[in-house]
């Protein structure tokens, strides 16, 4: 049972305990909330999501009480977990959105999201995508190059309109767990140096069409040491410092997401530790910061449950595969797997695998589980970066997604069939 009573944002509360992430045994039965997760499996069949509504909640409460001598703003990033009921929940708890695509800013608009609480990031923003976030009056687009501002002033330009721009910077640091998740380094392809920096912030200034409103950075994710997160901020700072020079004021300082959660038992930082230090280094200054984690907040919320198929040599072959979860063949990433009813059985060693042809098509390597035929597993801490990133390879439908609030579950997302697969192809009638 979580103790809502007791809750404060200095909690640990990523760590994986009964008061933390609401997924806990019951007399060797795993639970969601009060649901237990075979009555799910029972309904909605396998393999399935199932995200816990009160550990969002909490997660998104964990950062946004923890601003103190700041005004804060925290933008989930909805690539994380897009799915509308889940955006419904976090705008209830006073969340705004960080979104990257046309796509996720029809999906923040279908959950109500406030306009001014949204944040279009990314790199390769398309015209009408743009027209898109200034017909919604959102909040800001973050700019991450010299052509991005041209083609975001041209088209404010046509519209008659004038767009809010975030300049993101690049600090060159080298920060989170994967070489693919890095962002804040002079040669990946995010932001723009400071100098440039500097010269789009003039740019901004001299049109008529772009109207500054933001400073923002965002150096990566799964990231585990403050350090990192400081020195984006110091040079945040430092260029808050050259635009006082100019004369140039600017409504928020955006400092990215990347907070990593509880995978393999790591320390983790907590988000008042991290806003705390934001807060210090950015002392006395007036800017609202606004922050945009994303795995931090939904990581923790969301289980995987499979079913073992076969069991073959030290293989467990699930109903699962890499096209639900791709994060273990993408990134070797590591998702403790718990049998959903706890059994006396000897465990051994095993690969848990799913069907697709593919060896890379593994959901963990060499754990410890003593599970046979039929059985039901739980693939934890997959709330973030779990069904987003799904796709239909091997003509696989997606897999269904369930909302537990206490002791009520709902369907979130419909299993996909077969018809829906073929949907869109054309050509069925011989005409090629
Ligand atoms: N803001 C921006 C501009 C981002 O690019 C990202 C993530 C976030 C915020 C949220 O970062 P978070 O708090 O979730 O670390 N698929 C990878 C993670 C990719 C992250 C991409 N950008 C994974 O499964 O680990």
């Amino acid at each position: 049972m979580w103790n809502e009573g007791t809750y404060s944002p200095r909690d640990n509360f990523f760590n994986i305990n009964p008061v933390m992430d609401h997924f806990n045994y019951k007399k060797g039965k795993l639970f969601a909330e009060e649901v237990s997760i075979e009555e799910i499996a029972n309904k909605f069949g396998t393999p399935s999501y199932i995200y816990s509504k009160a550990t969002l909640e909490r997660h998104a409460k964990a950062y946004i009480d923890s601003f103190q001598s700041m005004k804060g703003l925290i933008c989930f990033s909805v690539k994380a977990l897009s799915n509308i009921s889940i955006l419904k929940i976090l705008k209830k708890a006073g969340c705004g959105f960080d979104i990257v695509s046309g796509g996720e800013l029809h999906r923040v608009i279908l959950a109500g999201a406030d306009p001014k609480k949204i944040i279009f990031s990314g790199v390769g923003k398309s015209r009408a995508e743009m027209a898109a976030g200034i017909n919604h009056n959102i909040l800001s687009f973050n700019i991450e190059s010299e052509p991005e501002l041209d083609r975001l002033k041209s088209v404010a330009r046509e519209m008659n309109k004038i767009a809010p721009v975030a300049i993101r910077f690049n600090p060159n640091v080298d920060a989170g767990a994967h070489e693919f998740t890095k962002t804040g380094r002079k040669s990946d392809k995010f932001g723009v140096s400071i100098e440039t920096a500097k010269n789009l912030v003039k740019e901004c200034n001299d049109s008529d069409n772009l109207n500054l409103v933001g400073l923002t950075c965002h150096i990566g994710s799964q990231i585990m040491e403050l350090e990192s997160f400081e020195d984006a901020a110091s040079q945040a700072l430092d260029l808050l410092i050259e635009l006082d020079k100019l004369n140039i004021n600017i409504d928020f300082i955006d400092m990215g997401g990347g907070l990593g959660v509880n995978y393999i038992g790591e320390e983790t930082i907590q988000p008042f530790e991290l806003i705390q230090s934001y807060e210090k280094i950015f002392k006395g200054r007036d800017e609202i910061l606004i922050l945009e984690p994303g795995r931090s907040i939904s990581a923790n919320a969301g289980i995987m449950l499979a079913k073992v198929e076969y069991k073959k040599d030290d293989f467990l072959i699930t109903d699962a595969a890499m096209n639900d979860l791709l994060r273990p063949a993408l990134y070797d990433a590591h998702h403790d797997i718990w049998p959903v009813e706890k059994n006396d059985n000897l465990a051994s060693n095993v690969n848990v695998v799913g069907p697709i042809c593919e060896t890379g098509d593994f959901l963990a390597k060499d754990i410890n589980i003593a599970a046979s035929e039929n059985d039901l597993l739980a693939v934890r801490t997959v709330g973030a970066y779990g069904s987003v990133m799904s796709s239909n390879y091997n003509s696989r439908p997606r897999a269904a997604e369930v909302l537990v609030d206490r002791k009520n579950f709902y369907l979130i997302r419909k299993r996909e069939d077969h018809s829906i697969l073929t949907s869109l192809e054309e050509g069925l009638d011989d005409q090629i």
